[in-house]
């Protein structure tokens, strides 16, 4: 069976509804720690508490901060743990690393397309789930692995990849349909032939 091998910490998305990021925030994660010398902790900071770091946060930093706007995104695009599109509620990562594509990390990123509709690299129209592949996790005896927001899991098969996605769906409540939306309810009573 599967086994969680580490805990990493989730993701958070903006909650639907609301317009832009407070940038009274931004000040107040600068005032605490000085981006001269913090930035990656400062950007970490940020993407806790956006989800992920949109330009009018960047442009906000780079001018309460003095560090130039072309400097943070030298950052943000060297360092994979930074994003700058928004991402789902649940972070869902695939390592394809050496030891993961070997043993058949394609076919889990296959099963988790299918489960979730979505492909490789997107989120769910409903934002709860974005779907990634990402580079050695650092668990490599335990390939294929792949990250659920916080728990990772080891020695993977498609199968069993399918059975945790489906148990996660069930236990948030929710349900994921094909871009196309919900199927037809099965008609009742209907005449027999
Ligand atoms: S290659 Fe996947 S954990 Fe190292």
């Amino acid at each position: 069976m599967p086994r969680r091998v580490t805990r990493t910490p989730a993701t958070v998305a903006l909650p639907a509804g609301v317009d832009g990021p407070d940038l009274d925030r931004v000040g107040a994660i600068t005032d605490d720690l000085d981006p001269r010398g913090n930035l990656i902790a400062v950007l970490q900071r940020l993407q806790q508490e956006f989800g992920y770091l949109p330009e009018p946060v960047i442009d906000e930093l780079a001018r309460l901060s003095g560090v130039p706007a072309s400097r943070i995104y030298g950052v943000i695009t060297f360092y994979a743990q930074f994003s700058t599109t928004p991402s789902g509620r649940h972070r869902v990562c695939v390592c394809h690393g050496t030891a993961c594509h070997v043993a058949g990390a394609s076919r889990i990123t296959e099963a988790l397309e299918q489960e979730l509709h979505v492909e490789d690299g997107g989120t769910t129209k409903d934002m709860e789930f974005t779907l990634d592949s990402v580079a050695c996790m650092g668990a490599c005896s335990q390939a294929p692995v792949m990250r659920v927001d916080d728990e990772t899991y080891g020695n993977l098969t498609a199968d069993q990849t399918r059975t945790i996605v489906r148990e996660l769906i069930a236990e948030l409540g929710l349900e994921v349909h094909p871009p196309g939306g919900a199927p037809e309810p099965a008609a009742e009573g209907g005449e027999r032939s």
